[in-house]
């Protein structure tokens, strides 16, 4: 028995309801947002697929009633606001920093011993601002944005070779953000092949390009920034808790020294299970990627430094 509540019913919130229970990675789900009926109606939806899917997982939709989350094992918070086309995720940081301080003081009133998984943007400082302001063990408190990042990577690896997606392995480091992101194309490979014996420089540098502005390109497309692969990117982090996996995927966590860095939380390879971040992962950086890597933090802490703490 697992129990998943998602904070903020929109598009990223509801896709990950639906990945959670349409892949029965958590037995019970609850869906919570502040408009009124929203999240009883996407549930509803969802659970009218149950008998065709032959579903096992029962969904909840809330308005508001954090009673209902009550000993939530994992919690996802995606409430807040999407960026626009032309706009950074940055900008968001007025708004979403009042409702993810909110909403998390609400959601551990009743489940003081969840694990959190953020997914609202600017991504890397609301999971910081959580930090600060719940004194949580850092385990317990996980940005979730290089697990999709690094998706979008193994997407436009794979289309540039022309093969299986399911073949190539690579990951994004650093933070969440369409310059500061590092697509880490020197360990990318495909079937143990390194990406860079089947792609030339300038076709690998465009997947890296390409990976970076990924969010945008979707927003630019849809009016909205995406949640397909958002949805699904954030139900992998809570499965991998929940199945006390051991799964290795890129996350925002508080880091101590790791890559050279201090007092921020920034995209890290990260080893999960039922601990939440059981281990951050330091791999050798070349030199030229240590810079990326220093460069990024400070963005991040910029935008840090905005916060109302
Ligand atoms: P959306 O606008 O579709 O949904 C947000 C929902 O949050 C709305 O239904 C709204 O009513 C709800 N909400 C607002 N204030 C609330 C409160 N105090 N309590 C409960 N619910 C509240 O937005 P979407 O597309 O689902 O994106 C959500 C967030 O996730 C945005 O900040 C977006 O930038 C971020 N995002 C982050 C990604 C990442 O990789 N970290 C990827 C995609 C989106
Ligand atoms: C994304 O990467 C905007 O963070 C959101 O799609």
């Amino acid at each position: 028995m697992s129990k998943v509540s998602v904070i903020g019913a929109g598009n990223v919130g509801a896709t990950a309801a639906n990945v959670l229970v349409t892949e029965g990675i958590a037995s019970e789900v609850v869906l919570l947002d502040i408009k009124e009926g929203v999240s009883e109606g996407k549930a509803m939806d969802i659970m009218q697929s149950a008998n065709i899917l032959k579903l096992d997982s029962v969904l909840k939709g809330v308005t508001n009633d954090y009673a209902a989350t009550a000993d939530s094992d994992v919690v996802i918070i995606t409430s807040g606001i999407p960026r626009k086309p032309g706009m950074t995720r940055e900008e968001l940081i007025g708004v979403n920093a009042g409702i993810v301080k909110s909403v998390t003081e609400n959601v551990l009133k009743y489940s003081p011993n969840a694990i959190i998984i953020c997914v609202s943007n600017p991504m890397d400082t609301m999971t910081y601002l959580i930090h600060k302001d719940t004194k949580l063990p850092k385990n317990r408190i996980i940005g979730m944005g290089g697990a999709l990042d690094s998706a979008r990577f193994r997407y436009y690896l794979s289309q540039a070779m022309g093969c299986d997606y399911n073949d190539v392995d690579g990951f994004v480091i650093g933070g969440h953000g369409d310059t500061t992101m590092i697509p880490v194309t020197r360990l990318a490979v495909n079937r143990g092949v390194p990406a860079s014996e089947i792609l030339d420089a300038a076709t690998l540098e465009k997947v890296a390009a390409d990976t970076m502005v990924g969010g945008a390109t979707l927003t630019g497309l849809l009016g909205t920034s995406a949640w397909y692969a958002p949805g699904a990117a954030a139900a992998s982090v809570a499965k991998a808790i929940l199945t006390d996996s051991k799964a290795m995927i890129t996350c925002s966590a508080l880091v101590e020294g790791e890559y050279g860095v201090s007092d921020l939380c920034i995209g890290v390879p990260c080893i999960l299970g039922k601990n939440g971040i059981e281990k951050i992962v330091e791999y050798k950086l070349t030199a030229e990627e240590k810079e990326k890597f220093a460069k990024s933090a400070e963005a991040v802490r910029k935008t840090n430094a905005d916060l109302p703490l």
